[in-house]
């Protein structure tokens, strides 16, 4: 039995999708507000629950076999991508699980102290590692599936929207792919207790996106491109009314100010070891929204 936290997000759907597609058992962790008729329809176990609650991570992993953690925090980044994932791995160990998978973020070695989910990732990172579980970190870049509405509203608008440098370059990864590479890990001997950075095939700049949308749409993107100052001066102001909400903001203000891409020599690596072709974001987007 595997089981799934954020199993009804945009990584979790897909791992519950492909499980299922194999006909293997899963346990979807799912909060009675969310979504989750799909996932009982492919056959998963509904698990209902808040992550934030330790009695029910214990029930959730009684009798579990592996656990992918890719649940999101939304703005409580210590109670979920800190305490949730420890508690996790806690129960991970009295039950004995054969393998854990966490996905983490890449550039998170790199001691970002804005972004409280960075610094969780990475504490919850170290307590794996030396868990004595059998582990695989995974170190995505941004989605894929993110771009989704900024190509939808290209294909409406034309206009292009991209906050801060736009030389900035990143390794989009097809969700698709990271989903495959998730479940593979706890299959594959080569993925045992070994950390991956994963990314998709091409490192692009931001000023890329309008090129690929351009091609895939067939029109000429506008692009506005405010400077990330305007960023600062906004979430200065809302942490006059809005502390905590200006402390969340920090993660996306890390994420938006540096560079997130895989070197080739990661991309081969992962190619070799998931026996896989890494997805472009081009094709990614052809797939979902193309034309
Ligand atoms: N998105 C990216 O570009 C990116 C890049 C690198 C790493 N990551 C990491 O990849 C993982 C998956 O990201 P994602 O974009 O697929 O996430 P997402 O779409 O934002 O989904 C978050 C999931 O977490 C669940 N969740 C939130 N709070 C919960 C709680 N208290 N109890 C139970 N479930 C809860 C949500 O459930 P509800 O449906 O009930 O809200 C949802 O299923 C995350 O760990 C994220 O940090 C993401």
């Amino acid at each position: 039995m595997y089981l799934i936290t954020g199993a009804t997000g945009s990584l979790g759907r897909r791992i519950v999708r492909q499980l299922r597609e194999k006909e293997q058992p899963v346990r979807a962790f799912v909060r009675l507000s969310s979504h989750f008729n799909e996932l009982e329809d492919r056959g998963a176990e509904i698990f209902i629950g808040d992550l934030k609650l330790e009695k029910d991570i214990i029930k959730a992993c009684r009798d579990v076999k592996y656990i992918i953690s890719c649940h999101g925090a939304g703005n409580d980044a210590q109670a979920l991508d800190y305490r949730a994932n420890i508690d996790l791995i806690d129960r991970a160990i009295a039950e004995g699980v054969e393998h854990f998978v966490f996905i983490s973020v890449l550039g998170v070695d790199r001691g970002y102290q804005d972004s409280v989910t960075f610094k969780a990732k990475r504490e919850v990172e170290k307590y794996l590692v030396s868990s004595g579980l059998n582990y695989t970190i995974l170190r995505p870049s941004g989605f894929a599936n993110n771009i989704i509405p900024l190509a939808e509203r290209f294909r409406d608008t034309g206009i292009y929207f991209s906050l801060g440098e736009q030389q900035n370059r990143s390794s989009i990864v097809s969700t698709d792919d990271l989903a495959k590479i998730a479940i593979a890990s706890t299959e594959i001997e080569g993925a045992k207790n070994q950390i991956f950075a994963v990314g998709g095939p091409d490192i692009l700049k931001r000023e890329d996106l309008p090129r690929i949308f351009a091609r895939l749409f067939n029109r000429e993107p506008i692009t506005i491109n405010p400077p990330l100052e305007l960023f600062d001066g906004l979430r200065a102001g809302i942490g006059l009314i809005n502390p905590q909400l200006n402390k969340s903001l920090g993660t996306l203000r890390t994420l938006l100010a540096h560079e997130f891409f895989c070197t080739r020599d990661e991309i081969a690596r992962l190619e070799s070891t998931f026996e896989i072709k890494m997805e472009s974001l081009e094709s990614f987007l052809r797939r979902y929204v193309g034309q």
